[in-house]
């Protein structure tokens, strides 16, 4: 018989559930539902119940639930997800940031051999088992910080080989933690210089030889690309997009980061997400709007990189479904704190703290394709952070210095 552990906590001055939300669209905060003396019942690793502490009390005692009795002021929320993320690297590139606020352009950085290629040359060179240590080092500092699910993407391996190893180290760095990591291909990251032959051609070896390693081995249900100038052109994309959907991947695309262009690229091809979006305009947000694309800011590049932020404003009021993610990278963004950047975008962009957590939580579950997370709501996982403060809005009001008090992952206190 498998062992049945019920876990009760509260009281919770404000648990914030981010439940039955609409996905798409501008948010108010008085949309949120917010239970106040909360508990909430855990039934191993899942959300059994969550209503109002006192009324919960008996029947957790009853069943014999561990009481995680709370004193204090705490509000409660889902926990963060991150869905966009390069944690999996080796090296640094703070020289690349140096040349940059000395006035060289990333772009520029890129053409002239450093940039995302250096970090390839650093990652090639560190074992798996190297990879796996500083994905799960840098898991675990995100963790503290609350995010319970984060997306990791390959991309510095940039042949079948190197990619692989990156995938694995992601998968065993999965297996090693308490926080859920999803697994991104993004061997279409830029063209390898070392590859012999076309983008195009590098793209077919990659779909030919990776993709049904990717599947057999259960290390990646998703393909991403970044389509840029100076990395692959939506007309080089087509096949290698089409041949991953067909496959049954997911799809999602570094997109309008300089130029406008690979946001209809993603919506053509269904994508799950199209992240970046800083050179998106009028067009690009209709395009958007008008599919099931969640579109996913990163202002911890806009920040890393010293660019405008994405038009989150104006794509929640046009009808998009917004999620914010860190981008945590060497490279465009080193800093890796997703409620640091999500809220000073919030100041930026004029979000409701509605818009912001949902970003955070429920919409980007959605990013993700993941059903079960991102709400304190019956049946969901029981991923919670509790926060020490009486008031929500404190969370956003300390753009990311008030920390977690205690952190939840499938009803385990980590
Ligand atoms: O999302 N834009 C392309 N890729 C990453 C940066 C990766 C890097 O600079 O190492 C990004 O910003
Ligand atoms: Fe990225």
């Amino acid at each position: 018989m498998p062992t049945i552990k019920h876990t009760f906590i509260g009281p919770i001055r404000q648990a914030v559930t981010m439940a039955n939300l609409p996905l798409k669209g501008a948010l108010k905060d008085e949309q949120m539902e917010i239970i106040s003396e909360a508990g909430i019942l855990i039934k191993n690793d899942r959300i059994l119940q969550i209503g109002s502490y006192w009324d919960m009390y008996p029947e957790a005692q009853s069943i014999g639930a561990e009481i995680v009795n709370l004193k204090g002021d705490f509000v409660a929320l889902p926990g963060f997800i991150d869905c966009h993320t390069h944690i999996c690297f080796g090296g640094s590139r703070a020289k690349d940031y140096a040349m940059r606020n000395a006035g060289k352009t990333y772009l520029e950085i890129a053409k002239s051999g450093g940039g995302i290629w250096d970090t390839v040359t650093k990652t090639r060179k560190a074992s798996l088992e190297k990879l796996a240590q500083l994905t799960i080092q840098r898991a675990n500092r995100h963790l503290k910080d609350g995010i319970t699910t984060i997306e990791v993407k390959s991309g510095y391996g940039l042949s079948v080989e190197e990619e692989l190893k990156m995938l694995k180290a992601i998968k065993s760095a999965n297996e090693g933690i308490h926080a859920d990591l999803i697994p991104t291909c993004l061997a279409a990251h830029i063209p390898p210089k070392d590859f012999e032959g076309t983008n195009r051609d590098y793209l077919k070896a990659i779909a030919e030889e990776l993709f049904p390693i990717l599947k057999e081995e259960g290390l990646a249900n998703r393909i991403d690309a970044f389509i840029e100038d100076t990395a692959f052109m939506s007309e080089d994309i087509q096949s290698y997009f089409q041949k991953a959907k067909e496959m049954g991947f997911d799809i999602t695309v570094h997109a309008d980061q300089f130029y406008a262009g690979g946001s209809k690229v993603a919506v053509d091809f269904g994508a799950i997400s199209a992240d970046h979006l800083e050179a998106s305009g009028e067009k690009e947000i209709a395009i958007l709007v008008a599919s099931d694309t969640i579109a996913v800011a990163l202002p911890g590049a806009s920040m890393g990189l010293g660019v405008a932020y994405t038009p989150a404003r104006k794509l929640l009021d046009a009808g998009a479904s917004l999620a914010i993610a860190s981008d945590w990278n060497p490279g465009s963004a080193p800093m890796g704190d997703l409620l640091m950047q999500a809220s000073v975008l919030g100041t930026f962009e004029k979000l409701s703290n509605a818009e912001v957590l949902a970003a955070i939580t429920c919409r980007a579950a959605a990013a993700l394709g993941l059903q079960d997370r991102g709400q304190l709501n019956p049946g969901m996982l029981a991923d919670i952070i509790l926060f020490p403060t009486s008031d929500y809005r404190e969370i956003t009001y300390q753009q990311g210095r008030l920390k977690p008090f205690k952190v939840f992952k499938k009803g385990i206190e980590v």
